[in-house]
């Protein structure tokens, strides 16, 4: 099996981060600035600093890497991504999770703004991935043999963590299939009926191309789906940006507290 290439190296980042080795990874999404204020920031480095990284074409969403210590643990936190939509490759879609494996990250968290498809799962609740659905037709392992086993993407017993960070936090996490497609059009009621058909419990835009990258560099992932509307068909409500992103909003000290107390309780790992 070829290994994809990784155009990071240690070396890709400054100086003054380069020692920091951090034991957890993760990916916020836009709503999760809260989960920062839990971190003692130590450093930070914005997007525009990594030759070679790039950067979101939205106004106002340059991003940011956030170095710290969360409890006994050290975490590195990218604020921001970029999306397919944009029209970006996957290959600069999942750049960020390779800058992050190339700071000494073992294990990653990804998080995301998903549509509920699942009538049991009602919006303002998160989603811990057990698996996904990628509908994009891209991926990040374009280019020769890379030929990765899928059929654990989603780390079981880091999961299992974080459910008991959220029994102890008395939060509701359930579990469930993420689709990820492209965008940035939210779905038709026919194709929400169609991912419900295939296996999915929830859709969002992102995700499933960084995931994949992960597992092929040897990360152990956990995913997390804030479910911020009812996907479309499943009520008569319309699906507009600024309702996802205030529930995002609303629903985020949740998982900051459920992350927070799963993470702090985590560094026994290198
Ligand atoms: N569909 C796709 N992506 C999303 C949705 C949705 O309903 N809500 C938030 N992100």
């Amino acid at each position: 099996m070829q290994t994809p290439p990784n155009e990071f190296t240690p070396e890709a980042w400054p100086a003054r981060v380069r020692a920091f080795a951090p034991q957890f990874a993760l990916v916020l999404g836009s709503g999760l600035g809260c989960f920062v204020d839990c971190i003692e920031i130590a450093e930070t480095v914005s997007y525009e600093e990594i030759p070679g990284l790039p950067v979101s074409k939205v106004a106002g969403h340059a991003g940011r890497f956030v170095f710290g210590t969360l409890g006994g643990t050290r975490v590195l936190a990218a604020q921001g991504r970029v999306h397919l939509y944009e029209g970006h490759s996957a290959r600069n879609v999942t750049a960020g999770v390779r800058l992050l494996a190339a700071a000494g990250a073992k294990r990653l968290v990804l998080t995301n703004a998903a549509g509920s498809v699942n009538p049991a799962f009602a919006p303002g609740q998160w989603m811990a991935l057990t698996d996904h659905l990628n509908l994009t037709g891209q991926t990040p392992l374009l280019g020769g043999a890379h030929f990765f086993d899928m059929s654990a993407i989603y780390s079981a017993a880091l999961r299992n963590r974080f459910h008991e960070a959220a029994k102890t936090e008395g939060v509701r996490l359930v579990d469930g299939v993420y689709a990820g497609n492209l965008g940035p059009q939210y779905e038709t009621p026919a194709e929400v009926r169609m991912a419900r058909t295939l296996g999915a419990d929830a859709v969002g835009m992102s995700t499933v191309l960084e995931a994949i990258q992960a597992r092929a560099l040897g990360l152990e992932t956990a995913g997390f789906s804030c479910l911020t509307n009812w996907a479309a068909g499943l009520s008569a409500a319309e699906i507009t940006h600024a309702e996802v992103l205030d529930l995002g909003q609303r629903a985020a000290g949740d998982l900051a507290r459920i992350l927070c107390r799963a993470i702090a309780t985590g560094a026994e790992t290198p």
